[in-house]
């Protein structure tokens, strides 16, 4: 007789055990260890009750020792070293602990719970990882109560901005600490552009009832545009810095921002389109940025993008940002069409005056640094020279400057600092000023590459020295 490949067969038989279900195995085995109290399983999908513990919300405190066999104490753990995240930040690495078994006394408010943390992932795929807590008490209403309040914990962002990228909404703590220091006062604008801008956003978010009254939807839409490097960026942070910290100063509500860098997704962009308005929706009021819209949306996006936006669903207390440094490019059914884009603000190359606030910036900035001179003459030369230069040109001017300045300190050739050339006035004294020569060195530079650039664009180019 064929008992067939002996290998193949003990495979197949090693592979086809009977159903597992180690929930129902964990279940059981409670109910049997402790008779009298009710166990109350909550997925570690919606509620992270050790994170919620260790932020302070509770304490959960692990019981190791049993009186019986020690092979079967708990805890299950894996342990890792994980090196620092950043080469950069020259931090330490830390050890990180995964419990796949654990057992805790948690205490939170008035109430101690018998707590199991298992991991019970079934057969052989590593997805999906189903993480349970198991709450033994006398109290299950109370029980009840921590896993709402947990949820919601867990649902929060905790210094946290939203982020879709790669399909996904996803807390980013990097995005929410440059914001922190994004202000205002740093962005140098047109003084009555700037007030525009911010009245525009404060003015949407407190006029909720204006909206009802007047029976409109209470949504908007705005685009900023021109030319990259001139401030659209910085002034998305800073507006996402105002209006975090709206609720913390002013007694209103704090508005949080989504912030979307791309919708690629592997359910595609309609998918993403969906996912993002839907959050959106949750969240209201909130501030939606779409940086570079014009790559966002594009002819195959177009009809998902303006079904979401005005489609059947209420976008109540959504206020929709977009960047572009082509509003040509925009399609004419969303830059043209109000109620989808109300809006628009065109943020230029600066003026003299703004590229002498630039530069006056910049002496703020090195006012610290000793072997730099920078007096105040030669702020609107800098002005003179850069006509044309957009912020970001002339932020690169300053750096590659300062750059070569620092480096020629280090190797000790005496050019580096030039306190001791200052004498009193005059224009031939700035030329004997180091910042000076090296800016108007990078300023050249930077004036052909920009002159190639703008010939390639095929626009005209204006020199004014
Ligand atoms: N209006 C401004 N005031 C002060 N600094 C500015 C301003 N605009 C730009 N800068 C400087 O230039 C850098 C680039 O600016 P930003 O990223 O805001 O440009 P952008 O308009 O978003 O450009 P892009 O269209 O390429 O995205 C900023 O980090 C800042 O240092
Ligand atoms: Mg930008």
């Amino acid at each position: 007789m064929d008992a067939g490949d002996h290998t193949a067969r003990e495979y197949f038989h090693h592979s086809s055990a009977k159903r597992v279900n180690t929930d129902l195995v964990l279940l059981e085995a409670l109910r049997t260890q402790y008779p009298h109290l009710d166990v109350i399983v909550a997925p570690l999908a919606r509620c992270n009750l050790l994170m919620y513990a260790a932020a302070g919300f509770a304490t959960a405190e692990p019981i190791e020792a049993s009186h019986g066999h020690h092979a079967y104490d708990p805890p299950v753990k894996w342990v890792a070293y994980v090196p620092p995240q950043r080469r950069l930040d020259s931090q330490p690495g830390a050890f990180s602990e995964r419990v796949l078994f654990g057992k805790y006394m948690y205490k939170w408010k008035d109430v101690e719970f018998l707590m199991y943390f298992v991991n019970g992932r079934d057969g052989t795929a590593a997805y999906p990882d189903v993480t349970q807590h198991y709450i033994l008490t006398t109290e299950p209403q109370k029980a009840y109560q921590l896993i709402k309040e947990a949820s919601l914990w867990t649902e929060e962002l905790h210094d946290e901005v939203w982020v879709f990228d790669g399909g996904f909404w996803d807390k980013s703590r990097e995005l929410y600490e440059s914001v922190q220091k994004s202000h205002w006062s740093n962005v140098i604008l047109d003084e009555d552009m700037k007030k525009a801008l911010i009245a525009d956003v404060e003015y949407f978010f407190d006029s909720r009832d204006t909206y009802t009254d007047l029976k409109v939807p209470w949504k908007r839409g705005i685009i900023y545009y021109g030319p990259p490097g001139n401030g659209k960026t910085i002034s998305i942070k800073a507006m996402m810095n105002m209006l975090y910290k709206r609720g913390k100063e002013d007694n209103k509500q704090s508005v949080p921002t989504l912030y979307v860098r791309s919708l690629s997704s592997w359910g595609g962009p309609e998918r993403a389109l969906s996912d993002i308005f839907k959050k959106a929706r949750a969240e209201a009021p909130c501030y939606l940025v779409f940086e570079d819209l014009d790559s966002i949306v594009n002819d195959n996006v177009r009809s998902y993008f303006l079904n979401e936006v005005d489609g059947l669903r209420a976008n109540d207390g959504i206020l929709m940002v977009g960047s572009t440094n082509h509003l040509d490019r925009l399609d004419p059914g969303i830059a043209k069409r109000p109620s989808r884009f109300d809006r628009k603000y065109y943020f230029p190359d600066p003026d003299w005056e703004q590229r002498r606030q630039y530069a006056v910036f910049w002496q703020g900035k090195l006012k610290g640094n000793k072997a730099i001179e920078f007096p105040d003459e030669l702020c609107p030369k800098i002005a003179n020279r850069t006509d044309g230069f957009s912020f970001a040109y002339m932020q690169e001017a300053f750096v590659a400057a300062l750059l070569v300045i620092a480096g020629r300190r280090n190797d000790g050739d005496g050019e580096g600092g030039d306190k001791a050339q200052m004498e009193d006035g005059g224009d031939d004294d700035l030329e004997k000023l180091v910042l000076w020569r090296e800016l108007k060195k990078q300023i050249d530079l930077l004036r052909e590459e920009l002159g190639k650039r703008r010939s390639n664009d095929g626009n005209i180019i204006g020199f004014n020295l």
